[in-house]
């Protein structure tokens, strides 16, 4: 039996994954209040945004407690390596409280490279063969990357923002990099350990899992772009548009992501006692017509969340609810046929240096699409960019490129200084 119990709920974090999370869960019928910590101009329309640093959470603590808060979602990454859901766990004040994420030790899968590594080796999930060196081994990984064929994949063990890979294509390179990393810092402690991979060509999709901890139900498959020119070229960047489903993931080939990644993946967090109630985003390489891992996150992706969540019928909080309670096996998942699109409006510059506070205009004129808000702020009862990417458009279309279509009609409505975005979202399908 589902609760029907109307609940009070905060969504952590700022961006565009957090707008539609707040989009989705102000829909549902059973949500009476809903808050955003810290939140932008776009969660500010729907619920009551509150300042808070996620990663401070004695104030979120007080922010609970004050407003009878019932369950949390945590959008980044960060406040769940850090071990959030265990600080709700451990408090007397906070242990009823449901928190959507995994535990610290599950976090693990995305704070560690390494430990993800071992993971999918111990659970026999198809990944790249890898090697990981730590500082005093630094003449170890010269020799592993001599024994390679280049592309060279080097990967800072720990959390860095995104940018702790590279891939270069001459071995002195990559040893010299392997020693900037190991030896200087060059992700701080973040590549005090570095995983070096075998490369693995083939075209990307992600696929999104949600599990309480036993049960678990697919969502939609999404692309997204991560570099910041057209035709994949330049610097990464968070993301730059994204596509759902994945045209090329057919059944068959859903089926093989199911039955040797997601199951595997399930039954070894149970056998590991990682507990995990939340989101698994699987970052899948397709080599030749197999699926391999590329890593875990453990949290929805962003902008991949602005185009799978539009695609959920059901009523957002239904589900979460089959997380918290652990009955997400009574939940049937019904998803829109259609496909959907998003393209990032980024502020020029990024993503290395931009300005922000510039007047974001025209979104008031949005008709056939979901602006989902990102780096953007209310200043003045104004719209202003507060971050790189700043506005992720989402349109529904009966194919992928209708949705393009819509999303690329309504970016011309919108205009802000140095306004970036990529005019190929979907080129490679
Ligand atoms: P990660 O942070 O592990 O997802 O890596 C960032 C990006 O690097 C991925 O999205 C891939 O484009 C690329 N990448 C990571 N590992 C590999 C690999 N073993 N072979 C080829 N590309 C990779
Ligand atoms: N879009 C990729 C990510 O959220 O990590």
């Amino acid at each position: 039996m589902l609760q029907t119990k109307t609940m009070k709920i905060l969504v952590l974090g700022s961006g565009g994954r957090e707008h539609a999370f707040a989009w989705k869960i102000a829909q549902s019928k059973l949500c009476d209040k809903l808050f955003v910590a810290p939140g932008n101009s776009g969660t500010a329309g729907i619920a009551e945004n509150i300042p808070v640093n996620v990663l401070d959470f004695s104030t979120v603590k007080e922010i609970v407690l004050d407003n009878k808060i019932d369950m949390v979602v945590v959008g980044p990454e960060d406040p769940l390596v850090q071990g959030i859901h265990d600080f709700f766990l451990k408090d007397k004040d906070l242990s009823h409280i449901h928190v959507i994420g995994p535990q610290k030790a599950a976090a693990q899968l995305e704070g560690s490279k390494e430990f993800a590594k071992e993971f999918l080796y111990r659970h026999h999930i198809p990944t790249a063969a890898y090697q990981s060196f730590s500082r005093d081994e630094v003449e170890a990984g010269y020799k592993f990357l001599e024994t390679l064929k280049p592309p060279y994949v080097l990967k800072a063990d720990g959390l860095a923002a995104g940018k702790g890979v590279l891939i270069l294509n001459d071995l002195n390179e990559a040893k010299e990099e392997l020693r900037k990393m190991l030896v200087e810092s060059k992700f701080g402690k973040a590549s005090s350990k570095v995983v070096i991979e075998e490369f693995l060509d083939g075209i990307e999709l992600s696929c999104f899992v949600l599990t309480d901890g036993k049960n678990y139900k697919i969502l939609p498959t999404a692309k997204d772009y991560k570099r910041i020119g057209e035709g994949d070229t330049g610097l990464n960047t968070g993301g730059m548009g994204a596509v759902s489903p994945v045209p090329f993931a057919d059944a068959e080939f859903l089926d093989k992501i199911e039955e040797r990644i997601i199951k595997p993946t399930i039954n070894g967090l149970i056998k590991d006692k990682l507990p995990y109630k939340g989101f698994i985003f699987i970052g899948l390489i397709k080599v030749g017509n197999d699926p391999k891992v590329i890593e875990y996150n453990v949290r929805m992706g962003d902008p991949e969340t602005e185009v799978v969540l539009p695609r959920l019928k059901n009523d957002f909080v239904e589900v979460l609810q089959g997380i918290a309670n652990e009955t997400l096996d009574s939940i049937n998942l019904e998803i829109d046929s259609r496909a959907a699109t998003t393209i990032m409006m980024v502020s020029g510059g990024y993503p290395e240096a931009y300005e922000k506070g510039k007047e974001i205009k025209g979104l008031e004129n949005i008709t056939d699409s979901i602006p989902f808000h990102a780096g953007a702020r209310l200043e003045n009862d104004e719209v202003v960019t507060s971050g790189g990417r700043v506005v992720a458009m989402t349109s529904f279309g009966n194919t992928y490129e209708e949705a393009l279509k819509k999303s690329y009609k309504s970016l011309e409505k919108v205009h802000f200084d140095k306004m970036y975005f990529r005019k190929d979202i979907g080129f490679d399908l």
